[in-house]
């Protein structure tokens, strides 16, 4: 008996897994294992011997079993101590930008000019996309017979037969924001307004949906030379480059005077658009000195105040700068294509941390 037990309790102390363990186990006290089999033979003892014999197996039968389930607590902590030191993660990382979608080249451009024009002193206004007819067109001096009207190709929305108001319109430009900012904050002031617009238009530059960012920058001694630095150091800032070719072309608006339109030079050769290269000009904003008329509308008084206001395409800046060559691809919501040409939504652009890179 004293050679079972050393036998059995080296083979437990020695195990080295579960499986291992077990085997011993059945070995040792299983049914037909070897303590077992020497229960067996106590039936052929004379009574005497049986009295010593049986209880010295009993207690060979407990020690064996405590033995075991001391090794097998031992085992499961060794185990627990192994998978916590291998099954380590550090919750203080970063998620993988991956699993967590990318950013539309729109959405990127947009937070990329919010913050080269926050840096400039222009904070944020917002305005509805369903607006009046005299916040899209009468406050900024489009009056209902003018031409510009109908050249602005727009969606009106549907009026109850017998209701003979107005009807409201899907907004054809950021311009209206430029009023009611004026209403609301009064002036001075230095604004911008991203976002949608919708005329009715379809080809590779035009779509019925698309954005803009207004400008508006109201004080008492503001010029047309102000107008042009700004849009030189935006655009400069926006494409990352230290000179970018600008042609300003007179043009005219109701609601500024005089107006200016920017185009800027660049190439489609092959398919891909590329800026600052080639014969052809993109036309990117609008621009101009702010109409009397328009400031009078905004409530604010236009011989105190003047200033300059600008409209630009934020898709067109998106194509040009990120060579996309046609804009319905913008919203056609193909998964592939904003993989490709997404951003990460973890890296916020800022000017000194870099906007696009
Ligand atoms: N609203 C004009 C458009 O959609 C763009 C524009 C031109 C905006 C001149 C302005 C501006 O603020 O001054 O075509």
């Amino acid at each position: 008996m004293d050679d079972l037990k050393v036998k059995y309790l080296t083979q437990i102390a020695n195990a080295s897994d579960e499986a291992e363990l077990e085997a011993v186990r059945l070995a040792a006290v299983g049914k037909k294992g070897e303590v077992a089999l020497k229960m067996r033979e106590l039936g052929k003892m004379t009574p005497e011997q049986r009295q010593v014999a049986g209880p010295a197996l009993n207690a060979l039968k407990d020690e064996i079993n405590s033995a075991l389930l001391a090794k097998k607590a031992a085992l499961a902590d060794a185990a627990l101590d192994e998978r916590l030191r291998s099954e380590w993660l550090d919750v203080t990382l970063p998620t993988r930008p991956r699993g967590v979608g990318s950013l539309h080249p729109i959405s990127q451009a947009s937070e990329e000019l919010t913050a080269i024009f926050a840096e400039l002193g222009f904070s944020v206004q917002e305005g509805p996309r369903v607006d009046t007819d005299w916040y899209n067109f009468d406050a900024l001096n489009i009056p209902g017979h003018h031409p510009a009207r109908a050249e602005m190709d727009t969606f009106y929305m549907h009026r109850a037969e017998g209701d003979d108001r107005p009807p409201h319109v899907l907004r054809t430009h950021t311009s209206p924001v430029q009023i009611r900012s004026m209403e609301k904050m009064g002036a001075p002031l230095r604004i911008i307004c991203p976002g949608g617009v919708y005329r009715a238009d379809y080809d590779q530059t035009h779509t019925p949906m698309f954005h803009q960012v207004e400008g508006l920058a109201l004080d008492k001694n503001i010029s047309m030379a102000n107008l042009k630095w700004v849009l030189e150091e935006f655009v400069k800032a926006f494409f990352e480059v230290d000179d970018v070719e600008l042609r300003f072309r007179a043009s005219h608006f109701p609601f500024t005077e005089p107006s200016a339109e920017v185009d800027i030079r660049c190439s489609w050769e092959g398919g891909t658009l590329k800026i600052g290269e080639g014969d052809d000009w993109l036309e990117i904003l609008g621009s101009g000195m702010v109409h009397p008329k328009v400031i009078a509308a905004g409530g604010i008084d236009p011989d105190v105040y003047q200033g300059f206001a600008f409209g630009i395409g934020i898709d067109r800046l998106a194509m040009l700068k990120y060579g996309i060559p046609d804009l319905r691809a913008f919203f056609e919501s193909d998964l592939r294509w904003l993989r490709h040409y997404g951003f990460s939504c973890l890296d916020v652009p800022t000017l000194h941390g870099g906007l696009s890179r």
